[in-house]
């Protein structure tokens, strides 16, 4: 069985094969009929063990209009606050005869560990500070669908990028596809060995977007931070927020990216996120049809496997 557990697995060919799969259906789903008989007799269990919403929706959205039957699993409100383990929740959920899941879990290389330990598809809708392989996905179609390629743009990605799983799995996407990629932020929120994994680094935003074609923005994860916040929130928001002034000054235009949820006037300004510059729901917009990409080309395997 073929999982999607992360970007740093694929090859460049395997990446172009999804976005080019998601181009055709983010044509279906524009039409006034929007739904396909792709996924009709397979079953996917979505198991949301962290908080979600774009993601969460965006997979259960892609999964109907593909026509699979759909279950949904919140780790609140479930056996698991009565101690039931990821293993056994699993199989108990496959015993429902599931053919795919897609999970979404705090502690990273779960879904990794359990695509070792069961007999199903497994999809990984971010895993702690590790990967959120369907972010980076569609963060690289935007970027394609804006500016018709990914190969020779440069992208800065800024914030908090020790914490962020959307950082490492764009990091890999963007370098895969032909990107320059920047990171930009705090000292103190940049890993260490990032250097060797090809990206620039700076630590000041005015540099980094007088340089990027794209600046994608992101949260600071309060929720991942074990120490003390250092800068404070107020001092972020100085040095590292997007706002209308810096843009106006670099005098040229960029397109602003965030995968949300967005903390306004903190990382990016509502003049910003609300603007001509910004992609961001049509970022969520392209989540559904590269979720369908995904499950689609994953589905086409298991139905070869059953033949
Ligand atoms: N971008 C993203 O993963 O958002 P959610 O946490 O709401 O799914």
């Amino acid at each position: 069985v073929n999982h999607l557990l992360g970007i740093e697995p694929l090859s460049a060919e395997d990446i172009h094969l999804i976005l080019d799969t998601a181009k055709n259906f983010k044509e279906v789903i524009n039409r006034p009929i929007k739904k396909v008989p792709s996924l009709r007799d397979i079953t996917v269990a979505n198991l949301f063990f962290e908080n979600s919403t774009r993601t969460k929706l965006s997979f259960e959205l892609a999964e109907k209009r593909l026509s699979a039957d759909v279950i949904n699993f919140s780790a609140s409100g479930s056996s698991v606050k009565k101690g039931e383990t990821l293993i056994d929740t699993v199989n108990n959920v496959l015993a429902m005869k599931v053919d795919m899941v897609v999970m979404r879990h705090p502690n990273p290389g779960a879904p990794v560990f359990l695509s070792k330990n069961v007999d199903t598809c497994v999809i990984n809708a971010g895993d702690g500070t590790h990967e959120h392989p369907t972010q980076a996905l569609l963060d690289s179609f935007s970027i394609q669908q804006k500016l018709g390629t990914v190969a020779g743009k440069k992208v800065v990605i800024v914030g908090d990028i020790l914490h962020s799983r959307v950082a490492l799995s764009n990091i890999y996407c963007l370098k895969k596809l032909g990107a320059e990629v920047m990171v930009c932020g705090p000292k103190t929120l940049i890993p260490k060995h990032i250097h060797e994994l090809g990206v620039e680094v700076s630590t000041n935003l005015d540099d980094a977007i007088a340089w990027c074609d794209v600046a994608n923005m992101l949260r600071i994860q309060l929720e991942r931070q074990k120490d003390k916040y250092f800068p404070s929130l107020r001092e972020y928001s100085n040095m590292f927020g997007l706002t209308k002034e810096r843009l106006d000054r670099i005098g040229k235009p960029i397109t602003v990216m965030h995968p949300g949820p967005i903390n306004r006037g903190v990382e990016i300004t509502s003049d910003v996120a609300d603007s001509d510059s910004s992609i961001i729901l049509e970022q969520v917009e392209n989540g559904v049809a590269v979720r369908m990409a995904v499950l689609y080309l994953l589905a086409s395997k298991i139905k070869l496997k059953s033949e």
